[in-house]
């Protein structure tokens, strides 16, 4: 398919089949991925794509945790806005309320189901051979992911190319002690994210809900929108 079709479409896919992904599918999607980009070329990424059964269903178990967390406070979160629109004029965020509440529908049935889910693929990183350029300066170190997730991202493309979906994910990070000790990763190795793979339930959304470009990207000064045609607005 076209680069710019997968990237268009390559969503958190929240439906999976039960089909498993060939081996050669996803040899060739690392094969693809690895030309990613890293802070000195140090290659600081390694993956353990898990696939049996019982590795999944202890990871799901413990997704569990952080994901009832986080979905408790979302939907507390939403129905306090809700309460808060019945008695203001804040109606036309509605559609938002509904738009919302069907990710969080879909990304609770994901959770629910994520050791039925062929693969997921741990994203592994020795942070010592990242490039952090941004620990002094009193804010969140956010540089050395991007030695890491570059190649994610590249993986999830490479993979949405032969009809397979993904979903990065976070949260189980925080179980990165038991994770390293259930798959025998290394002690100078993180865990950065989880991807779970494979083929789609339903089809591919034809294009993602995204911020236009106007209110994306800029033109010399922070705030001044480029346009497609070279012109600034004032
Ligand atoms: C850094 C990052 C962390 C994420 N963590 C989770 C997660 O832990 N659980 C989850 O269900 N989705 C997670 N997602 C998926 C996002 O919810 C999803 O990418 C976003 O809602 C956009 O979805 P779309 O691409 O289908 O439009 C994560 C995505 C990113 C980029």
């Amino acid at each position: 398919m076209e680069v710019a079709d997968a990237m268009r479409t390559q969503h958190a896919c929240r439906y999976y089949a039960p089909d498993p992904i060939p081996d050669e599918v996803l040899y060739d999607a690392f094969e693809l991925a690895r030309f990613g980009p890293q802070g000195g070329n140090r290659q600081p990424v390694r993956f353990v794509v898990v696939r049996d059964p019982a590795k999944k269903r202890q990871l799901a178990e413990w997704y569990g945790v952080p994901w009832k967390a986080y979905i408790d406070a979302m939907r507390a979160g939403v129905e306090a806005t809700q309460a808060d629109d019945e008695d203001g004029t804040a109606k036309a965020t509605w559609a938002g309320h509904a738009q919302l509440d069907k990710a969080m529908t879909d990304a609770d049935h994901f959770a629910a189901h994520l050791a039925e889910h062929p693969a997921i693929i741990v994203v592994c990183a020795d942070l010592a051979a990242t490039h952090p350029t941004d620990t002094e300066l009193g804010r969140l170190s956010v540089v050395g992911g991007a030695s890491i997730y570059p190649i994610v991202q590249n993986l999830c493309l490479a993979l949405r190319n032969v009809g397979v979906a993904t979903t990065l994910t976070t949260l189980l990070v925080s179980y990165e002690p038991q994770v390293k000790e259930l798959l025998g990763i290394p002690d100078d190795y993180a865990t950065a994210a989880h991807v779970v793979a494979g083929y789609p339930a339903k089809p591919f959304p034809k294009k993602l809900t995204r911020l236009p470009v106007e209110e994306l990207v800029f033109a010399d000064t922070f705030g001044t929108p480029i346009s497609r045609d070279g012109a600034t607005a004032a």
